[in-house]
């Protein structure tokens, strides 16, 4: 048996303990060939691969990133080459370089984007496993994605180590996390480390509910710490994203949303506001040991479809156990935080604010 392994889309902490455990499971159980496809599909466009050994995994379990290289764009049913040259389908020219390699079947691992592409080159006849890879845990069907524990341990710890220069300083400090259309790393992230309020993609935050926190903290305790995940938006109206709209299409755009609502909040509170983004440091680096253990759980069940013949299938986490669903249940789609999420109840109801309150 001849197995091809990718990981696709961005790097997270986990992915070596899965290439590991996938190899290492394979080799044991079936003595099985493992390829490794390098940056994602770019490999199979490029013709870029590595063989995969007991030996090449032997010690990357711990290790951050990915050893076989990430490419964010590489999609082969959209490729293009270089920026100004339309985009191609190559996915007949991919299958024709997985059969001439002689695969059985791939292991693909990533987030929903890659698992679309995943699900579409197994409809084309390469048999597909998928592994769901995020620190953005925002993937369907799955208790958890590998990576986010690592993410939410870092924003935690940041938290902590903010809290204190805002009370040293009396300041008002926002920290912006990763998470573009889920806010589960702000939300977690934000319930460890102690912030004071959370904004989240999910709930609209007004401004103004927001200054209203930090005006009562600055009367109280003195300061105030804000967790924004990236991908959180203002209510319709807000005059610093009008007046930031004046000069660019995407009021973000210009330092992120915490940086927007630093802005936001400094027009309407006393205190100094800063704001911090933390941006790659919550994706690079060892993972956890939650996070090794449960990447090399995926990695040993991916193993085990590919051994069942269970293709196009995604290996998924229920009940702290593995099982799999259908890829095309996961690919394209985000799980959002629902507004009646444990972990949404638990903080308001220990005061922390959302934005979204009515004032
Ligand atoms: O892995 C998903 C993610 O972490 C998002 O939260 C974030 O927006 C994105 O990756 C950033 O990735 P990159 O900088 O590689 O485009």
């Amino acid at each position: 048996m001849h197995i091809g392994i990718l990981t696709g889309g961005g790097d997270c902490p986990g992915l070596n303990a899965v290439i590991r455990a996938v190899t290492l499971s394979l080799i044991h159980h079936t003595g099985a060939r493992v390829t490794g496809i390098r940056k994602g599909f770019y490999g199979l466009i490029a013709r870029q691969v590595c063989t995969l050994t007991a030996d090449t995994v032997d010690a990357i379990l711990h290790e951050g990133g990915t050893i076989l290289g990430a490419h964010n764009s590489a999609n082969p049913f959209r490729w293009t080459a270089q920026a100004d040259v339309p985009a191609q389908d190559v996915s007949h020219e991919v299958l024709a370089y997985a059969r001439e390699l002689g695969l059985d079947a791939l292991i693909v691992v990533g987030g929903d984007g890659t698992m679309a592409i995943a699900n579409r080159i197994h409809q084309l006849g390469l048999p597909v496993v998928g592994v769901p890879k995020t620190i953005d845990n925002d993937l369907m069907h799955t208790e958890r994605t590998f990576g986010f524990d690592s993410a939410v341990a870092i924003v935690a710890e940041s938290l902590q180590r903010i809290a204190t220069t805002a009370r040293s300083h009396g300041r008002v400090m926002v920290v912006e996390t990763m998470g573009r259309y889920a806010g589960w790393i702000a939300l977690a992230g934000g319930l460890a480390g102690g912030a004071h309020a959370i904004v989240l993609p999910e709930f609209a935050y007004s401004p103004d509910a927001l200054a209203q926190l930090c005006r009562q903290r600055e009367r109280q305790q003195g300061y105030t710490v804000i967790c924004v995940a990236e991908g959180a938006k203002a209510i319709d109206g807000d005059m610093v994203v009008k007046a930031r709209l004046e000069h660019s299409p995407d009021p973000i755009r210009l330092g992120g949303v915490g940086e927007l609502l630093r802005e936001q909040l400094q027009s309407r509170v006393a205190s100094e506001v800063r704001s911090t983004q933390l941006g790659h440091v919550q994706r690079g680096g060892a993972p956890t040991a939650f996070d090794a253990a449960l990447s090399t759980q995926f990695g040993w069940w991916a193993a085990q479809l590919v051994l069942r013949k269970a293709f196009g299938q995604m290996v998924v986490l229920r009940n702290s156990s593995c099982t799999s669903v259908p890829l095309a249940e996961v690919a394209g789609k985000v799980r959002q935080v629902p507004a009646d999420d444990q972990w949404v109840q638990t903080a308001r109801s220990l005061g922390v604010r959302f934005g979204d309150e009515t004032l």
